[in-house]
């Protein structure tokens, strides 16, 4: 009898790669800890289209829904564009199960570890202390506008007497902003307890009700601190002072574009983990879903080059999210810790002094550091 039903979509590029060093880390798990995961394996972008005509289909969909937590690699890969009208892409397998999931908070911490400083583009001196959670919307805001000319319709682009227009909208209802804000806080009081939240209030009527509702929210939680911040600011505070930061909330595309930043304090893309998570309830946790933050890098793609730590620590959450495996889930991350305290690098974090080594050998050496305790 399993512990748990995890579902694994691996997708495109180095998604396979990755996920593979994520499993081995589960799998290494199973065996430290004597639990048993029964891992379902499905068909996500590129290949879901060839062979089901949809980048996600409603088989394995259900098989998600079914499970405790789905672990997924990553998907793209057509050249940007063809339109909202073109044909099946392979990120609307996110959107699909972002929204129909309801996964409206994608928790992305970010921290840099005293062995990696050298690996960041920003000198040691600014990393110290750098330890946020980025608490990205996830299911509204531009990704998910709603057209009042085309009801069901996000955006599209259009032909006029004018010339052609595109149109995007942002809209979020205060409903909507209160779930993820009040996440947010409730994450700050298990930590420094200072929430920052961003937006761009000075131009926007999205922010405006956004600080609003942060204002309200903050009632509720007088322990933790709270300030506004907008957008651009942050983007220039993160390099200037990352220290400053535990909590930060923001609406979906400034989470997108701010966490792609902050990574760079950790000295790659590749070393950042997500959660997507909503309120449907598991037997160890909250129903989840889990990917690094990086996409499917087509560049690096079947070279044995990509940087595993992002999935593997997507791993380290699901155990602690999903299946409320605390102890487990601290073991991966120290089993990661360790590995990196003793030099061994992807070559995306690469220093002089340090081993070289590829995706899988990476995965092997934290998987060994977990079995060896
Ligand atoms: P990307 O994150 O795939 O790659 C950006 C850069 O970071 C590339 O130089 C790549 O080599 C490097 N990189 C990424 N992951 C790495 C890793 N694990 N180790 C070492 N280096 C790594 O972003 P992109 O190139 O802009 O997008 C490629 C495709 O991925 C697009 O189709 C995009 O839509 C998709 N994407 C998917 C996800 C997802 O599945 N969640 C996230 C982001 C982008
Ligand atoms: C991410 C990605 C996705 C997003 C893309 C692939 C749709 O960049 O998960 O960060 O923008 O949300
Ligand atoms: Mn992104």
């Amino acid at each position: 009898m399993s512990d748990a039903t995890i579902t694994v979509l691996q997708g495109d590029g180095v998604g396979p790669e990755v996920t593979e060093q994520a499993l081995r880390a589960l799998r290494a798990v199973e065996d430290v800890y004597g639990h048993s995961f029964a891992v379902h394996q499905g068909l996500v972008g590129l290949d879901a289209i060839a062979a089901e005509g949809a980048a996600i289909s409603d088989a394995t969909f259900e098989m998600c829904a079914r499970s405790d937590a789905v672990l997924f690699g990553a998907v793209g890969g057509l050249p940007a564009g063809g339109g909202p009208d073109g044909g099946p892409r392979p990120e609307q397998a996110l959107f699909r199960l972002r929204k129909e999931f309801d996964f409206f908070a994608n928790l992305r911490p970010v921290r840099s570890s005293e062995p990696m400083y050298g690996a960041s583009p920003v000198k040691p001196e600014y990393l110290k202390g750098t330890d946020m959670i980025f608490v990205r919307e996830l299911s509204a805001g531009l990704y998910y506008g709603r057209l009042e000319s085309v009801p069901g319709k996000p955006s599209e682009i259009r032909r006029t007497g004018r010339g052609t227009e595109a149109v995007d909208t942002l809209l979020y209802t205060e409903q909507e902003i209160e779930r993820v804000v009040r996440a947010a806080f409730e994450i700050a009081e298990r930590r420094d307890r200072k929430v920052t939240s961003v937006d761009k209030a000075n131009v926007l009527s999205s922010s405006v009700l956004w600080r609003e509702v942060v204002e309200q929210v903050s009632h509720d939680h007088p322990a933790v601190d709270h300030e506004h911040m907008l957008v651009d600011t942050c983007a220039m505070e993160l390099i200037r002072d990352p220290a400053r930061f535990d909590v930060v909330v923001t609406e979906n595309l400034f989470g997108d574009i701010l966490t792609d930043e902050a990574s760079m304090l950790t000295g790659s893309i590749g070393m950042l983990p997500s959660a997507s998570l909503g309120t449907r309830r598991v037997e160890g946790g909250l129903f989840g879903l889990y990917e690094p933050v990086h996409g499917s890098a087509p560049d690096i793609a079947g070279q044995d080059r990509a940087n595993p730590v992002g999935a593997v620590l997507s791993a380290a959450l699901l155990l602690r999210h999903s299946l409320g495996l605390e102890r487990e889930a601290a073991a991966v991350e120290a089993a990661v810790e360790e590995v990196v305290r003793l030099g061994y690098r992807t070559a995306d974090v690469h220093e002089s002094g340090c081993t070289v080594v590829g995706t899988r050998e990476m995965g092997g050496l934290i998987r060994e550091t977990l079995v060896r305790g």
